[in-house]
């Protein structure tokens, strides 16, 4: 037999081998308020029809054949659309061939909680690639996740070089996107702008802390420049770790753009062995017409009732955390000392932050020990248990901060295990934080267990443990890894953070209860790949009250206020050298998670106050603050010298806000609040909570007024000085 004839003899063992079914039809995905229409014809590929405000089955018809319809590439594949539509996926056959041509075999749905998961099975007719395209609707929330899984039968490994977890076709009309950047000390910045020609990548490959610069989450408006409570605003976030890729591409067509999310393609490139199956990670997304205050509602909603943030029905505990308070100058009658002083204040909770272990090496700043989770006796005679005891006595609970994932070059795990860190074969280590600091590799499953272990050995130590800080401060910069094999190094990036999800996930199977915090030099981990397991993210390294207002306000756009850690720090902070009055602070603190970070012995009495005080004001509206619906009223961004944002229950028989001066000039217009979210038809009793310590409260205090003139008339509060805020409770009578 020559070559050809082989060759000829294997395509045809492998076609007979492929299905030759078709399917066609309408796919319809439905959540409360909105469609999702696809449809396939037969033999052909997945088309995406419409987006939008819930259709009626009579309007799914009228879709067809009509310029109604969308009609474009669902999932696009490189080779089988169009050239100027970006691929979301493309491939390397194990034969060179690198098109792919998948038409839809099949369409299931199954329920899963509350939700339906339709299922299209798509095969490439030539070439034996099966890709599953999920999409997750829920009927609790008006969310959808989409992932896709790939997988194959070909003879040898083929290469994935792009796999997105989702795509979206947007109709052209005056579009804005609005995508968050920043850095450390200064997260969150929302950024507006319209959506022109051409293509705009937002990408990360810090490998570790993917949502300090540039964050994986993006809103759409679609109805020109975005407003809070009003306007079809669609909001997309990658569930991911790790790098990742967003795309809007405004190029190919006069009328459609395209949205595309998914892991960062140019720092993996994955084999994918035959029969194994890849899947990506999940993109969710959702449309509202009450604005980005609609998106950001629908998902808190989701992240707290549907498992995307852990424990996230609950409310979460006032803590005193150490760090600002006495950076690494951990002794007992220190820590002892702030547990009673964050009693006295009302507190629940105090942590203890960095600076507490080793044993052959101090850990007295951040250039060694990482990796040695023994407690330092020198500091801490009496271990760990004395401080949950002396928590308990007090009727508090106690945390403890570790950095697992890392180590330090002066350290005994070191010195024990300098294979288990990320380095590049025949190179030298660079070295992150301190000039020591590396990464872990958690793609061994040696490492995950070690890491699982620091966690497990804490809390069989002290089971009493409630709350655990986990910081990564360490970019993802030494690209190998002596477990994987020479030809999956690229596969480095994802290695990671399944083994550090894997790592998680067995944790939570053991420690469901416990409360984690995701830190990551403040917020450089605030995504929705980690927050499964965490019930709660240090939103910034940056306590500074006036900068505060401006990164809370972009990571409200995603995140729930539950997950939200606020807290009142010392003035004049050491960061921005800002003064602020101990009012402001507490106010800004009260809008999310409320807690502390500084020496209380250094408080004057006047901030003592006020902090009890808003303490005690906060205890009966924590449920109503951390669980409540979010309306952002007026942004910081807006320029308008107020920011102000409330909350309601779903009765909308409560409601809690909050305003804070942003800028002052003597004699600048104050914008009037309007009000959202109120039952128009109900009069409402204002109550002036966390009053300034030494002032009367307001006038509007006892005042009753209805919703309809709350939110047509709106309020005028006369914050005349630089830095005045308020906080009104709201109850309907
Ligand atoms: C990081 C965290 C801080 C603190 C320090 C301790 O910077 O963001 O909150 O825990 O590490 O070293």
């Amino acid at each position: 037999m020559n070559k050809k004839t082989v060759i000829s003899m294997v395509v045809l063992t492998m076609m007979s081998a492929l299905p030759t079914w078709a399917w066609k039809g309408d796919i319809v995905v439905s959540t409360p308020k909105t469609s999702l229409v696809l449809h396939a014809n037969e033999g052909g590929s997945l088309r995406f029809s419409y987006f939008g405000e819930k259709l009626t089955s009579n309007e799914i018809s009228q879709l067809k054949g009509t310029s109604m319809d969308l009609n474009q590439a669902a999932y696009p594949a490189f080779g089988q659309h169009d050239m100027l539509d970006l691929p979301a996926i493309q491939v390397l056959h194990a034969d060179g061939q690198w098109t792919l041509y998948p038409t839809v075999d099949d369409v299931t749905t199954q329920t899963e909680g509350n939700a339906t998961v339709t299922t299209i099975t798509m095969t490439d007719k030539q070439y034996p690639v099966t890709l599953k395209v999920f999409y997750k609707a829920y009927s609790t929330v008006d969310m959808i996740e989409t992932w896709t899984e790939i997988s194959h039968r070909e003879k040898k490994a083929i290469t994935l070089k792009r796999y997105d977890s989702g795509h979206l076709a947007i109709p052209q009309g005056n579009l804005y996107m609005i995508h968050m950047h920043g850095n450390w000390n200064s997260e969150t910045y929302p950024t507006c702008e319209p959506i022109n020609p051409g293509l705009k990548v937002i990408r990360n490959t810090d490998g570790v802390r993917n949502a300090h610069n540039d964050a994986p989450e993006m809103m759409l408006s679609l109805d020109g420049k975005p407003q809070e409570n009003k306007g079809r605003v669609i909001g997309a976030a990658l569930c991911w770790s790790g790098n990742y890729e967003l795309r809007v591409n405004n190029s190919s067509d006069n009328r459609y753009a395209h949205f595309y999310a998914g892991i960062d393609p140019q720092t993996t490139e994955y084999i994918l062995e035959p029969k194994e199956v890849f899947t990506t990670p999940k993109l969710a997304f959702t449309l509202s017409n009450e604005g980005m205050s609609g998106v950001s509602r629908n998902f808190h909603r989701w992240a707290r009732y549907e498992g995307w943030l852990h424990q996230g029905d609950q409310t979460r505990k006032i803590l005193l955390n150490s760090w600002e308070g006495v950076y690494f100058d951990i002794n007992e009658e220190g820590m002892f000392q702030m547990m009673e002083d964050i009693k006295s204040m009302g507190g629940e909770l105090f942590v203890m932050d960095d600076g507490w272990f080793g044993d052959k090496y101090q850990r007295n700043d951040d250039v060694t020990t990482l990796g040695d989770w023994m407690v330092d006796k020198k500091k801490l005679p009496n271990g760990v248990a004395s401080l949950v005891k002396k928590a308990k006595s007090l009727g508090i609970e106690f945390g403890i901060w570790i950095e697992p994932e890392s180590s330090n070059t002066k350290s005994e795990f070191f010195e024990k295990h300098p294979d288990w860190v990320l380095q590049e074969k025949n190179r030298d280590l660079k070295l992150g934080r301190g000039g020591t600091q590396m990464l872990l590799d958690l793609c061994n499953p040696k490492v995950q267990d070690f890491v699982f272990r620091v966690v497990d050995d804490l809390m069989t130590e002290n089971p009493e443990i409630y709350y655990i800080k986990w910081d990564a401060n360490c970019a993802l910069q030494n690209f190998g890894s002596n477990y994987l094999p020479a030809n999956k190094q690229s596969h480095l990036y994802i290695e990671y953070h399944r083994g550090l999800i894997k790592t998680l996930q067995r944790i939570r199977a053991k420690y469901p209860k416990l409360v984690i915090q995701c830190c990551s030099s403040g917020g450089g981990r605030v995504n929705y790949g980690l927050l499964p397991y965490f019930e709660e993210f240090w939103t910034s390294d940056n306590n500074d009250p006036y900068q505060r207002v401006f990164i809370q306000w972009g990571t409200s756009y995603f995140f729930p206020s539950n997950a939200m850690a606020q807290h009142i720090a010392h003035s004049p902070y050491w960061n921005t050298g800002r003064t602020t009055p101990i009012k402001y602070r507490t106010d800004v603190a009260m809008s999310g998670r409320l807690g502390m970070e500084l020496q209380p012995r250094k408080m004057t009495d006047e901030e003592r106050e006020q902090s009890r005080r808003a303490i005690n004001d906060y205890k009966p509206l924590r449920e109503l603050i951390q669980l409540g619906n979010l309306y952002r009223l007026i942004s910081p961004y807006d320029n308008e010298g107020i920011a102000s944002l409330m909350y309601t229950n779903d009765a909308k028989s409560k409601a809690v806000l909050f305003a804070y001066r942003v800028q002052y000039l003597y004699n600048m217009k104050t914008p009037r609040i309007h009000l959202a979210g109120l039952d128009a038809t109900k009069n409402y009793r204002l109550r002036e909570l966390n009053v300034k310590v030494g002032s009367e409260p307001s006038p509007l205090n006892n005042k009753v007024f209805s919703g309809k003139l709350l939110m047509e008339q709106g309020l005028y509060l006369p914050l005349l000085k630089d830095y005045n805020s308020c906080v009104f409770e709201l109850t309907a009578e």
